[in-house]
């Protein structure tokens, strides 16, 4: 940043004031080097504006068309680089204006009429809202695609599923992806559903109480393609809660992605081994040579506190402001912008390791089918034959103890043995106890039978065609 004296330009409100503001408080109150990702809808607001005022007389149409001329060049001169946003004009809607002056003179002063820079950043951040919600929503969807897949892919092989960590009764593969594909499902719908209150144009309301001139919103709002347009233009300035909403649905997204990341982390471990990450995914030690990590997993699960940090900034910058607007408000893009990209590359990174991730079925197989998280399918065994749960209960829990004693796995335990735990038990036992009897003798609705998952899957993609 150049801070040098000699380069002084005036600020847009600089006339009332006999001093010039101070360089180091401009330098901390220059938004520029944030806010510049706002330049296309900054430029597609004023154009929006201008064509409004020229069609409502406020301005002649000839001057009007000079303004949007210059506006789609400066448009072309900053995505081109040749056009750098400089600090000390203090935000991006005063480098536009500082550059349409240079190009067409005074008239490009008109395109401020009956707008305040309060009306126009709110409008700009909701048209790069709606962009990044778009752009979530759409790396959502692939990742539950993808869930389907291996949903698809995966819904014979038996997992174990756990609580407290600890393994606790067998599961298909299929039903763990759909779990995930439920709750991305549900950040779908809530992103669907706050889109609606960002699609609303806040532009028309001026500095906060409106304007003298006779402004057309509706037409501002249609040119710029919002579905709805403000009620109160106190509150069209004033309120971020849209943002917080949004960086409370990225936080929920990456909690997700979050916990997601942890099963990947722990199953590919050696002490697991229940799944590879590719190559391509994972990195070495520069000292072991032996080491294969899941940072990507481990970056996206950090990546999380981070957006998490994102929406207690704003949470904190918007309490106890009194209405309407305060510069304090200018702090809420940081956070805006770094959850929106955070949060979609993390999702789209992760959607690219996972599909690159396979399990390890053989093994899989192999301890599934001698592990005492069968013990619920003798339990329930003991329940058909009409004992009361909490004896069936009871019963297991000593068979459970008689296993580890023995060191014997459930299946391999003798008929004598079982019976002289219960009379009820006959050799159709055995039946319950393989890990995949197990698990389509699930009848109850939603749960991990065969059956349920492949009416899990069709439901999924149902959804997904909507
Ligand atoms: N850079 C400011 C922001 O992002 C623009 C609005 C300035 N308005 C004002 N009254 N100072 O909030």
């Amino acid at each position: 940043m150049n801070t040098d004296k000699s380069k002084e330009k005036e600020l847009l409100w600089q006339s009332r004031f006999s001093e010039p503001f101070d360089r180091e408080a401009l330098l901390f109150s220059s938004s520029v080097d944030v806010d510049k990702v706002l330049y296309q809808e900054d430029i597609r607001g004023s154009i929006a504006h201008v064509t409004m005022l020229s069609e409502e007389a406020i301005i002649p149409v000839e001057e009007a068309r000079l303004i949007i001329e210059g506006l789609e060049e400066i448009e072309q001169e900053i995505s081109s680089g040749a056009l750098v946003p400089d600090w000390e004009d203090e935000d991006i809607h005063t480098v536009i204006e500082n550059r349409l002056k240079e190009k067409i003179g005074p008239i490009a002063g008109k395109m401020h009429s009956g707008r305040s820079r309060n009306d126009q950043v709110a409008t700009d951040t909701r048209l790069y809202m709606k962009r990044v919600v778009n752009e979530l929503g759409s790396a959502l969807k692939a990742l539950k695609h993808l869930l389907v897949e291996k949903a698809e892919t995966y819904r014979h092989t038996i997992i174990f599923g756990y609580t407290h960590l600890q393994r606790a009764q067998p599961v298909s593969a299929g039903h763990y992806y759909l779990a995930y594909f439920n709750m991305f499902q549900r950040d779908t719908e809530r992103l669907d559903d706050l889109y609606k209150r960002v699609d609303t144009s806040p532009l028309g309301a001026a500095a906060f109480a409106g304007s003298t001139l006779p402004l057309n919103a509706k037409r501002s709002m249609e040119l710029l393609d919002f579905g709805a347009l403000f009620q109160n233009s106190i509150d069209a300035v004033s309120d971020r809660d849209i943002i917080i909403e949004f960086i409370s649905t990225c936080s929920i997204i990456m909690m997700h992605l979050s916990r997601f990341c942890e099963d990947l982390i722990l199953w590919s471990s050696q002490e697991f081994n229940y799944l590879e990450i590719s190559d391509a995914f994972s990195t070495g030690s520069s000292i072991m040579p032996q080491k294969k990590n899941a940072d990507i997993a481990e970056l996206v699960r950090s990546k999380t506190g981070r957006v998490y940090g994102d929406l207690l900034s704003v949470l904190t910058v918007m309490k106890g402001l009194p209405l309407s607007y305060n510069r304090d408000m200018q702090e809420d893009k940081p956070p805006l912008f770094d959850a929106a990209k955070t949060t979609t590359s993390s999702v789209r990174i992760f959607t690219k390791m996972l599909a690159h991730t396979k399990i390890n079925e053989e093994r899989l197989a192999k301890l599934t089918g001698e592990d005492l998280s069968l013990a619920t399918e003798i339990a329930e065994y003991l329940v058909k034959k009409d004992l009361p749960f909490r004896e069936a209960h009871r019963i297991t829990g000593k068979i459970v103890s008689h296993a580890i004693e023995s060191a014997t796995p459930l299946p391999d335990i003798p008929l004598e043995t079982y019976k002289n735990f219960s009379e009820l038990f006959d050799k159709d036992v055995y039946d319950a106890l393989k890990p995949e009897a197990s698990v389509n003798a699930k009848q109850s609705h939603g749960s991990t039978s065969f059956a349920s998952v492949d009416e899990q899957i069709r439901a999924a993609r149902e959804k997904l065609k909507m």
